[in-house]
């Protein structure tokens, strides 16, 4: 029998189709020169609210007021590959955030800050981690990675013997 801890960590994300993950997963690969390690292609996506620990009960809250969250679909060019010197980060991202992506990270901090949730206030740059404890910045390297995100997720991260797991408990449609 599968037993589930009385606690998850929990973050709202855009979940990319495969073809998405498979394009980021490869850029991730060939920027080896880069160091630390790549993400695997099926744990990448863009964290649009990270919630952390909550009970249980708290992902049932969460994925009601999720429900109620009505926000338009957007296309996300990315086209920007990134080093975080503080994280050893490297990551991709976007030369501009979509008004429509602002708008969704907003209609869901906001109930959930109501619900009593301790989100995180800083300004929002969205960011597909793609290799972690990376030594250097890319040199020179252009992408372009075209996604149309139509839904987004509450998703449960969990450390495994394997590494990191992630697990999609939830998808909404985006339909503005
Ligand atoms: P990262 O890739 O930049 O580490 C699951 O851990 C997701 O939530 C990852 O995308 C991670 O971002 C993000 N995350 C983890 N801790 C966070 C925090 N304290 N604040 C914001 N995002 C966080």
């Amino acid at each position: 029998m599968v037993t589930r801890p009385d606690s998850a960590r929990v973050f709202f994300a855009a979940w990319p189709p495969p073809e998405v993950q498979r394009a980021l997963g490869d850029i991730a690969r060939q920027a080896d020169e880069c160091g630390g390690r790549a993400i695997p292609a099926h744990n990448i996506h863009l964290t649009l609210v990270f919630i952390g620990d909550v009970a249980r009960g708290g992902v049932a809250d969460l994925e009601a007021l999720a429900a109620t969250v009505v926000a338009s679909r957007f296309d996300l060019a990315i086209d920007r590959l990134e080093y975080w010197r503080h994280n050893r980060i490297l990551w991709a991202g976007v030369e501009e955030c979509p008004q429509a992506l602002r708008t969704l990270v907003e209609r869901l901090q906001q109930p959930a800050a109501a619900a009593g949730f301790r989100i995180e206030r800083r300004p929002y740059v969205p960011h597909v981690t793609l290799r972690r404890d990376a030594q250097s910045a890319p040199a020179n390297i252009r992408i372009r990675v075209d996604w149309p995100v139509t839904e987004f997720a509450l998703v449960e991260s969990a450390q495994r013997e394997r590494g990191r797991m992630y697990e999609v408990l939830r998808r909404w449609a985006l339909t503005g």
